[in-house]
């Protein structure tokens, strides 16, 4: 039960194998994030090292490579430090183009950025990792299991509110459903809100909401 009641981690610490270069590149990543975010966006910080735990327990727990997972949760709201212009003015530079007005997709470009400036500071870092951080805004309809364990680990970190569509969501962790069911729980929960509370639906989302429904429906069938 990694969860308990109140929705906080309550699995006892995991214990990661890592070996020496794993360690010093977590903590250097770490000692980034803290230079880079601590102080502008303090709960962001919190968030992104507590996104990374999950996504490193989550990890070993569905078989997906835990280094990788914690090295992505560390990194994957990089660019949330600026602002909402500054993201922005970074994606139209950085070439991301939704193929629609990009005011209307501000709050999704952080990730695609982040996957496009990061590997020029950290080239070690193996593409999955930066597949992980540009997925972990919009989804994707061909996920890997590292980019479902960061896209979940994002929405149901312990630092979120344990409301129903969380808390659904963290008990298929809890359960060990399917990873793809759980990704496509925390998925359409977030379709859902867009829509319950009214927002602009971007067309992309949809389409991997279709394409994920219809290959549902076809596993099911
Ligand atoms: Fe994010
Ligand atoms: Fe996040």
């Amino acid at each position: 039960m990694p969860f308990d009641k109140n929705g906080q981690w309550a699995a006892p610490k995991a214990k990661m194998n890592y070996d020496k270069a794993e360690r010093e590149l977590i903590d250097s990543l770490e000692a980034d994030l803290r230079t880079h975010m601590k102080e502008a966006k303090p709960r962001r910080y919190r968030h992104s090292l507590s996104v990374a735990q999950t996504a490193e327990r989550m990890a070993a727990a569905y078989g997906a490579e835990a280094f990788l997972a914690r090295v992505a949760g560390i990194l994957h709201d990089w660019d949330k430090v600026l602002s909402a212009d500054e993201q922005t003015a970074l994606a139209l530079e950085l070439g991301v183009d939704l193929g629609v007005e990009p005011s209307l997709v501000q709050p999704l470009y952080h990730g695609m950025t982040a996957a496009r400036h990061l590997p020029a500071r950290y080239p070690d870092l193996p593409d999955s990792v930066w597949q992980a951080i540009d997925r972990h805004t919009i989804g994707h309809a061909h996920m890997t299991a590292l980019d479902m364990v960061v896209f979940v680990a994002d929405g149901i970190e312990p630092l979120r509110a344990d409301v129903p569509a969380i808390h659904e969501v963290r008990a298929l962790v809890d359960e060990h459903a399917p990873l793809e069911d759980v990704y496509w729980t925390s998925f359409y929960h977030g379709v859902s809100y867009v829509i319950d509370t009214e927002r602009y639906l971007y067309p992309g989302t949809l389409d991997i909401y279709n394409e994920l429904a219809l290959r549902r429906r076809a596993n099911k069938d």
